[in-house]
This record gives structure tokens, sequence and C-alpha cells, in this order.
């Protein structure tokens, strides 16, 4: 069965093309390159043992969609495609309206065209905003606090819309944690161009010295430590949270929602120190001004996944460190070798 992974050559997609071809799926990538490399292409293929077919190009390019349904018998998608950094997009948020926003609109045209109707969404969350409470529940209320996120939120309402009136639609959407880690390979892991702005690269950036030290962005939230606290996820555990999803949701028309996270609090603190145990480094980090828009704490209540997916993250925040430092420290450059 032909999956189409969009932004297939990206972190999370990367690591959901090794999932779905473990699982059986031939994932089919369209990826036009602007936050990842080709030769992701190669270390799928040498960590799984089949190369993805991987068309360039855009999703907002409806020609190019139309003539990958047509080439290829594809069954569903998987639709990880988008400008995802929170402080660039209140920069650029009509770069961000527009790539992720148009994006998804062009994707579901051609899907409409092809009549294929499967579709699993990259939600993130960042759709709860500040929640009122944690653990979070798929049926908190949404707010937004940055273009970013309201582009996942206005894309979630659109396909609400869109299910309701057609029906025929199995829509799913993920709202994932903070997702961390790499394959235990050590040769597939996060790559971030520049000054990585999440928590766990710039720990591991640290770590192998091309930065000096990590902020920490605030220590006087009401958290046990004073740092914020976040739901980190395993990356394999989460692609393999959309097999499942694919599997289990792909065969019903609807509309579905799960939160992917583990249902453990960590704070950065927290993460810090369980880096530094993994790794057997000290980590030099001092406490600076908190960063705009943090909320302070955010982590999920995973337990309907667990339900209705038969599906639950299994590895440790020790597997998570273990596995993003073999990556960082086999490749100090990431893809760039
Ligand atoms: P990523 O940047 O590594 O992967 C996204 C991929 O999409 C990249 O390879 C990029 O080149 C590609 N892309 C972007 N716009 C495109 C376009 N118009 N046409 C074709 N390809 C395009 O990001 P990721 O961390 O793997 O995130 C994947 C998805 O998950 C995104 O939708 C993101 O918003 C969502 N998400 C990520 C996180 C996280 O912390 N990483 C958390 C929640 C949700
Ligand atoms: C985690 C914690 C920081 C960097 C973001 C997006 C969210 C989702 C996941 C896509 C926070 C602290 C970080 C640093 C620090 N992405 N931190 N020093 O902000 O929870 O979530 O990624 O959908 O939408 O907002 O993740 O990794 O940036 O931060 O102290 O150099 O680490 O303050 O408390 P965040 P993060």
């Amino acid at each position: 069965m032909k999956i189409l992974v969009t932004g297939g050559t990206g972190y999370i997609g990367s690591h959901t093309c090794l999932a779905l071809i473990s699982a059986g799926f031939e994932p089919v990538i369209i990826d036009n390159l602007c936050n990842s490399k080709l030769s992701v292409l190669d270390r799928i293929e040498e960590v799984s043992g089949m190369r993805p077919l991987f068309y360039q190009g855009d999703i907002r390019d409806a020609e190019l969609l139309d003539s990958i349904f047509s080439e290829q018998n594809i069954q569903g998608v998987i639709h990880f495609a988008a400008l995802k950094a929170v402080g660039e997009s209140t920069q650029k948020p009509y770069e961000y309206f527009e790539n992720n926003i148009s994006g998804t609109l062009t994707l579901l045209g051609a899907m409409r065209r092809a009549g294929c109707y499967r579709f699993i969404f990259s939600s993130s969350a960042t759709v709860y905003g500040d929640p009122h409470a944690v653990p979070i529940k798929e049926d908190f209320p949404r707010s937004t606090m940055s273009p970013y996120g309201r582009t996942k939120l206005m894309i979630e309402q659109m396909l609400e819309d869109i299910e309701v009136a057609e029906p025929n639609w199995s829509i799913t959407l993920l709202r994932y944690f903070n997702p961390i880690g790499a394959h235990e390979s050590g040769r597939m892991g996060e790559d971030p161009q520049g000054i990585p702005n999440n928590l766990m690269p710039y720990i591991t950036q640290v770590a192998i010295g091309r930065r000096d030290c990590l902020n920490i962005f605030g220590n006087d939230y009401p958290t046990p430590d004073g740092t914020c606290v976040r739901d980190y996820i395993h990356v394999m555990d989460l692609a393999e949270g959309h097999v499942k999803a694919l599997e289990v949701c792909g065969h019903k028309s609807g509309l579905h929602i799960y939160n992917l996270g583990t249902g453990n609090g960590v704070s950065v603190l927290q993460m810090v120190h369980a880096f530094a145990k993994a790794s057997g480094l000290e980590i030099n980090y001092k406490i600076v001004d908190r960063r705009p828009g943090d909320v302070s704490e955010c982590w999920a209540d995973p337990s309907k996944a667990q339900k209705e997916l038969g599906w639950k993250a299994t590895r440790t925040l020790a597997d998570m460190t273990a596995d993003s430092w073999r990556w960082q420290k086999n490749n100090p450059n990431g893809y760039e070798a």
C-alpha cells in the first residue's frame, strides 16, 4: 500500500518512513528540501533496506501532485510538510500562512481529484495554547500564541468543516507534544539548520562543542524546579503512532483526534541532567530571561490513543537522551557528514 508522505525527508517524516516500511507500507515522498537534505534518502535506504520513491517538489504545485497521484496508486497521505519555527513565524507570517495553509489546501484538492480520502495531519500541542490544566486531553479548548500555531489551528478547523460536508473522508489529527531522540542506529536524527530553536538539539550541540552554553529560558515558573515542563516523546514512538493511526483510522471515515505524547512531564533542568547522565558529559548552562510565549507546563493525557489506537510510547527519557547523543556524536555536522 503506497502512502504519500509530504515532508518525508524532514525529521519526523523520515523516521515515519522507517516505521511505515517496517509495517509493510511503501512510502512515496514529496519534499522541496527547504529544511532537509537529499542524503536522508540514502540513510532511509541504509537503515530500512528500501529506498522510497522521491519527488523533489512543492506541495503547492498542483500539477506535480496530480502527476504523483496519477503515476502512483496512493492509498493515503501523511502530511508533514510545513514551516515550523515559532519565532520565525512572527517575522514571516505571510510565508507561514502561504506555505502551510495554501499548501494543505492544494494537497487536499489533488487528493479529491484523485479520489484519495485518507489523510493524516501533523498537528501540534501548540493548538492548546496556554492550557488551563495538565495533563491535556483532546477536548481541551484550543487557542494559539503564534502565526505558526494559527496555521495548525486553522488547518484543523478547515479539516473539521471538510469532514462534515464530505463524510467520505477519513481525517486524523495527530497532536504531537515535544519530539526528540533519533533512530537507535545513530544514522538518522534531527538536523536543524542554523541555531537550534528547540531544547534537545541545542543541548546536543553544546555537548559536541558547536555551542558554548545552553541558555535556560527562566527558572521562576510555578513548577517544582522553576523551569518549564514538557512532554518529550521519542521520534520513533511518534513515528509508530502514525502507522497505528493509518491502520486503525484509515479504515474509518470521519474525524479522529489524538494526542501523541508520553503523559510524563519533564522540566528543562531534568532534561539537562538526563542528557548529562546519558552522555557522561557536563552541559554548560546559564539561566536567562523567560522566552516570550513559553507556557509553564504542557504535557499530554495520551490515554485516548492507547485505548483506541492500541499505541503507547514505550521509549524512556534515558532512551531519548542516549539516542539523541548517539546521533549527534556520530554525525557532528548532521547529514552533511
Ligand atoms: P522538518 O522541517 O524537519 O520537516 C518538514 C519537511 O517539510 C522538511 O523536509 C521541508 O523541506 C518540507 N517542506 C516544508 N514546506 C514544504 C512545501 N511547501 N513543499 C514540500 N515540502 C515542504 O519538521 P518536523 O520536525 O519533521 O515536523 C514535521 C511536521 O510536524 C510539521 O508539520 C510540524 O509543524 C509538525 N510538528 C513538529 C513538531 C516538532 O517539534 N518537530 C511538533 C509538533 C508538530
Ligand atoms: C522546550 C523547553 C523552552 C531552548 C516547540 C513549539 C511547539 C512544538 C514543539 C511544533 C521550553 C526551553 C528551549 C533553549 C530553553 N513544535 N528551552 N533553552 O517551545 O515546548 O515547543 O516545539 O509544533 O509548537 O513551540 O519546545 O524545545 O523550543 O522548548 O530553555 O535554548 O525548553 O523555554 O521550556 P516548545 P522547545
